[in-house]
């Protein structure tokens, strides 16, 4: 199992992926981006919050207010997400919304990869890693079945 850094670096990537597409989508199209969106990062940032964060917290402790401001950010961009997800594409404001959902995200991506993760990777050995990158996708799994009910946006028409 590569280690639980690699892994969300990863998902990290994928993300991007959606937002270039995403950027460049007609407001039609925007739904199943969004769809894809929230199925990559609800379950990441849920695998987050369950595995990663409480290890980061106990591994390195002066990263504390870093793992909170990180929580808020997820919580804010779910909700966001949840808004844009029940809004037809085409009204007034929607794609504002979509680019300001994007900034914040990606202002959140670079300060796991360049304070929290870093931090962490000075306290945390290759094993210690990989047994956490087990436990996170074991807990993006359960979310990603919490989100679906069993279906993923690739099986559902
Ligand atoms: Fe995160
Ligand atoms: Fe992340």
């Amino acid at each position: 199992m590569p280690g639980v850094i690699t892994l969300i670096k990863d998902d990290h990537k994928k993300l991007e992926a959606v937002f270039k597409k995403l950027e460049s989508a007609e407001p039609a199209d925007t739904p199943p981006l969004l769809q894809q969106v929230q199925e990559l990062l609800v379950p990441h940032s849920k695998a987050e919050e369950q595995v990663v964060y409480p290890a980061i917290r106990e591994a390195a402790p002066e990263e504390g207010s870093d793992v909170d401001d990180g929580l808020a950010e997820h919580h804010h961009v779910e909700e966001t997400l949840k808004s844009l997800l029940g809004a037809d594409p085409e009204a007034p404001g929607v794609d504002g919304l979509i680019a300001a959902m994007i900034g914040e995200v990606r202002h959140h991506v670079e300060e796991e990869e360049t304070q929290i993760l870093p931090a962490f990777a000075e306290q945390a050995d290759n094993a210690r890693l990989s047994e956490l990158g087990e436990a996170f996708v074991q807990a993006k799994e359960r979310a990603l079945s919490e989100l679906t009910g069993g279906t993923t946006g690739a099986t559902r028409s």
